[in-house]
């Protein structure tokens, strides 16, 4: 009889199969093929209404759906978020000016596997502070996503991301974490960006998750505008995102969200 490890944990993650990593490292790398297009238009001058323009014929023109368009009433197929806005930006008239930094945050659905990621991008030239910002919160991604093997616990992610963020005297957002995914958008668990070595639900082999970590150059309280979806940092200090789904294997993780181009970190260069 075949084996299978399909279960739910007590905390009540799925564990997926070995044959479900295929489906995830497709509707990753589509994910991710997007936001490497989106580079070159990441410019002084143009709105983020047009990134978002491109972004929706980019998911038709691959035959895939939007994850976010309808999502919680949601009307875009991406969130894009500007300077002090911490996530969940909602793209439209906005130009963008020399220096500006942005987050742009895409999900696409292939075959009825969720593909979630974001990056950071530059218009024109970042000042030195928002580009050690953005180094930073994509070396916590990175750390984060080095805690991830069977043995470990959702704690020793936080822990690595928080205690590298801190050390560099830039604070983590408590706000918003990563999730489960797969077959679904958001699952258990809630992927924290800080915590305790130690603490958390166990990492198996055949889970899925995000890890999302938004980092601030001032202090990590937030505030929802009246708009409903918009996150800012309270003190309008500089926020920068990055996001990578990932699958647990036996030995580390599978990184589904991989840029096809290499271009996951600076892509102004
Ligand atoms: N993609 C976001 C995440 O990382 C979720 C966006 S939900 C939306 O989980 F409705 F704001 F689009
Ligand atoms: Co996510
Ligand atoms: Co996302």
């Amino acid at each position: 009889m075949d084996q299978t490890r399909a279960r739910i944990t007590r905390d009540g993650i799925r564990i997926y199969e070995d044959a479900d990593f295929a489906g995830m490292a497709k509707a990753g790398r589509i994910a991710a093929e997007i936001l490497d297009m989106v580079a070159p238009l990441v410019q002084p001058g143009t709105t983020t209404g047009a990134l978002e323009d491109f972004i929706r014929a980019e998911i038709a023109r691959h035959g895939v759906t939007s994850a976010t368009m309808g999502y919680k009433g949601y009307q875009h197929a991406s969130c894009i978020s500007v300077n002090h806005v911490v996530c969940h930006g909602i793209p439209g008239p906005k130009v963008l000016a020399d220096g500006d930094i942005l987050n742009v945050d895409v999900t696409v659905i292939v075959d009825g596997w969720f593909g979630d990621n974001s990056r950071m991008y530059v218009a024109g030239t970042p000042s030195r502070k928002a580009e050690r910002l953005i180094e930073v919160t994509h070396e916590a991604l990175m750390r984060g996503i080095a805690a991830v093997r069977p043995g470990n616990t959702f704690g020793d992610i936080g822990h690595a991301i928080q205690s590298y963020v801190e050390a560099q005297r830039m604070s983590v957002v408590r706000d918003f974490c990563g999730h489960g995914l797969g077959r679904v958008f958001h699952a258990p668990p809630n992927v924290l960006h800080y915590g305790r070595a130690g603490s958390g639900p166990v990492l198996e082999e055949g889970m899925f998750f995000t890890i999302e970590p938004m980092v601030n150059l001032g202090r990590p309280e937030t505030k929802v505008l009246a708009d409903d979806w918009t996150a800012v940092t309270r003190d309008k200090s500089l926020s920068a995102q990055y996001e990578h789904s990932v699958g647990v294997t036996a030995t580390g993780c599978e990184i589904f969200t991989l840029s096809p181009d290499g271009k996951f970190f600076r892509t102004w260069e």
